[in-house]
């Protein structure tokens, strides 16, 4: 037999989604924030999603994660993290996979730091609480270890969130992310909260976190440029639907789906994004969305919208 090739340990499958579609069924409307979602995020590799405000990624990162809350609900498809049926399994056993495998940086999570505990506690009570038990100076270690992972001194662990910058802080939560050691990371717009500057330089941080552990990442954003910079892949939402998908070269050379090229085009600014959230939940899509995707060259995925690929 051939020895093991780099290109057969890429192509292990970390976590597969199939078919997945997520409702948020309230009584007046029935909102179908995921539909029919189909990836596959490989060994040691950064899927990107990126798409509209509203158009479902947080949701999709919530479903996949089993974090969703009603009204949501999986109403379709598989996720499968390895060989575990991730909708399958129970709370207990989900709760063992959450952070020992899985490192979710949820979107808005720096202000989720605890303000009146000093950040070495904060630490502390995310080991003890998924069952670490280490001596003290192998967990003081252990912290020093992923603080300096991120760019960021020692001597920031008895400090206090509000005394630190919203950069730091957002490191302080990818450090946080750190600390076990996960298989897959599901970042959400973990930068979106900072200016310019601090986006580029904490989601390089990030980026060279994963790698110093070879997770696998699905990171979500909407800034293109940012997403261009860390990611392998990259998948496009709209509506709920993947319209295209493929590597993150290929797409800005060759993005085929006039939503992907819009997306590309628009400025990575704060006040253009802002205008770039569109109508697509609250009104018809501009766009079919029911025909499958369709592999236009070896993995790139594009959905057929009526118009020609050359367009
Ligand atoms: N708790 C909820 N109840 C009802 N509808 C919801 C809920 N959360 C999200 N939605 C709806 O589901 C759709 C997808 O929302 P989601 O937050 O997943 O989008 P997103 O792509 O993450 O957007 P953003 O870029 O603003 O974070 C939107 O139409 C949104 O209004
Ligand atoms: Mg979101």
């Amino acid at each position: 037999m051939a020895t093991m090739s780099g290109q057969a340990r890429e192509s292990v499958v970390v976590l597969a989604v199939e078919g997945l579609s997520i409702h948020y069924e309230m009584r007046a409307a029935t909102v179908r924030a995921v539909d029919g979602v189909d990836f596959e995020l490989r060994d040691n590799e950064v899927l990107g999603l990126a798409g509209e405000s509203g158009s479902g990624k947080s949701t999709l990162a919530l479903g996949i994660l089993r974090l969703l809350r009603a009204p949501g609900r999986v109403v379709a498809g598989s996720v499968r993290f390895g060989a575990t049926d991730l909708l399958a399994l129970d709370e207990s056993a989900l709760r063992e996979l959450r952070w020992r495998q899985f490192a979710y940086i949820p979107q808005g999570s720096m202000s989720a730091l605890n303000p009146v505990m000093r950040l070495q506690a904060q630490f502390r009570d995310t080991l003890t609480a998924h069952g670490e038990r280490m001596p003290r100076a192998a967990m003081h270690a252990r912290f020093v270890d992923v603080l300096q992972g991120v760019g960021l001194d020692a001597d920031l662990l008895p400090r206090y969130p509000h005394e630190l910058s919203g950069g730091m802080r957002q490191r302080v939560c990818i450090a946080m992310a750190m600390l076990l050691g996960p298989r897959l990371i599901i970042a959400d717009e973990p930068t979106s909260a900072l200016d310019v500057i601090s986006q580029r330089v904490v989601l390089e941080t990030l980026a060279a976190a994963r790698k110093a552990i070879d997770a696998s990442m699905l990171l979500i954003g909407h800034d293109m440029a940012l997403l261009a910079q860390v990611t392998d892949r990259l998948g496009i939402m709209y509506a709920g639907r993947l319209v295209e998908m493929g590597e993150t070269g290929t797409l800005f050379r060759d993005a085929r789906h006039p939503y992907s090229r819009r997306l590309i085009a628009s400025v990575p600014d704060v006040r253009a994004r802002r205008e770039f959230q569109s109508e697509a939940m609250d009104s018809e899509p501009q766009w079919p969305l029911d025909e499958p995707l369709q592999e236009v060259a070896a993995g790139h995925f594009v959905r057929p919208w009526g118009g020609g690929y050359d367009s």
